[in-house]
């Protein structure tokens, strides 16, 4: 089997691409390298297309897949050029989809619960739908696009809603990194960590391991649609701290300050009764086992103990 991977040099696509090597899938990445690395690629055997999914000629440059993960995206949500963001990331999946119809691959591509903005917890599918950044509306146009070529190809296109994603291969976000990854940086510095009064906001924190196995189980989904990818639980900051002091042995006591942000998602947490069914997905990590593995992987990673300015 053939695999295309788009976004292979990022956290989840490099995930997916080295998992799918092996399981001995050949794999090609198309990945530009806005801001993913190659110290994610380490250990990678296959192809890299270092171009833009944009600009890259599909026929002479790319083998023919039978499937395609495509996680290249602009991530950071606080980019507000409207223009910018729809084109690599609406445009783009574009481009995608028109390359996998025509080769007859299996689709399955990175939606986000940004799409659910501030709705009601949990967040169902085809619920509450209220896109509150320009990140948030390119995804939901992609998932909105994709409904109805959907209907033309019934077992063709997955759409995968990831919740908060955190684990090893994102320290190139930086900022836009895991929450659980600014905590754990934080306190490397010997500082408590800081979160909003009073630490009691929920978030669905999925490990990407777990994200992984959502991907791999996209490829066996009975029909095509859109899933949610949480624990379908939503863990509270204050819970973070409590996970990553065990992990590290540690005991900081969380520093809140006031959040300042007027609108704010106090509680997410995924609807995962159609995942489980159509995907056959349940999340396998719980989130302390998970946080304790994230931490075993970050504190045998020399390099990541020089913490990146966080505010
Ligand atoms: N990390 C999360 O918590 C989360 C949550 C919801 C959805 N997602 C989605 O998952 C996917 C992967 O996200 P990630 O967290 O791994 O982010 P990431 O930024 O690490 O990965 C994105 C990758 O895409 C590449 N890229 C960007 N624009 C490109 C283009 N035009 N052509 C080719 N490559 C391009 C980047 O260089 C990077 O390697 C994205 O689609 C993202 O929107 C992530």
């Amino acid at each position: 089997m053939r695999a295309l991977v788009t976004g292979g040099a990022g956290f989840i696509g490099s995930q997916i691409a080295l998992e799918l090597e092996r399981l001995g899938f050949k794999v090609t990445i198309i990945d530009n390298f806005s801001t993913g690395t190659f110290k994610n690629l380490i250990g990678f055997k296959g192809e890299v297309i270092a171009e833009s999914v944009l600009d890259v000629d599909f026929d002479s440059r790319v083998p023919k897949p039978n499937v395609i993960f495509h996680e290249a995206a602009i991530t950071d949500t606080t980019i507000m050029d409207q223009k910018f963001m729809i084109q690599e990331n609406f445009e783009g999946f574009h481009r995608i989809l028109e390359f996998g119809l025509k080769h007859k691959a299996r689709l399955v591509y990175a939606s986000s619960a940004g799409v659910y903005g501030n709705s009601e917890s949990p967040q169902v599918e085809d619920k509450g739908l209220n896109p509150l950044n320009p990140y948030a509306f390119s995804k939901y146009l992609m998932d909105q696009f994709v409904y109805d070529v959907m209907k033309l190809y019934p077992n063709v296109i997955v759409g995968l809603r990831y919740f908060n994603v955190f684990g090893p291969h994102e320290q190139h976000k930086e900022k836009a990194a895991s929450m659980i990854y600014q905590l754990y940086l934080q306190m490397k510095e010997g500082k408590n960590p800081r979160i909003f009064k009073f630490g009691e906001q929920k978030r669905d924190h999925i490990y990407v391991k777990d994200v992984v196995r959502a991907n791999l189980a996209a490829l066996e989904a009975k029909r095509s649609g859109v899933f949610n990818v949480g624990t379908g639980r939503g863990t509270s900051f204050n819970e973070l701290i409590e996970a990553l002091n065990e992990g590290l042995g540690t005991k900081f006591e969380p520093e809140y300050f006031d959040n300042p942000y007027a609108f704010y998602q106090n509680d997410t947490r995924a609807e995962m009764a159609s995942s489980n069914k159509i995907l056959g997905f349940k999340s396998k990590y719980n989130f302390k086992e998970a946080v304790k593995d994230y931490v075993g992987w970050l504190e045998s990673k020399a390099e990541v103990q020089t913490p990146i300015s966080v505010s």
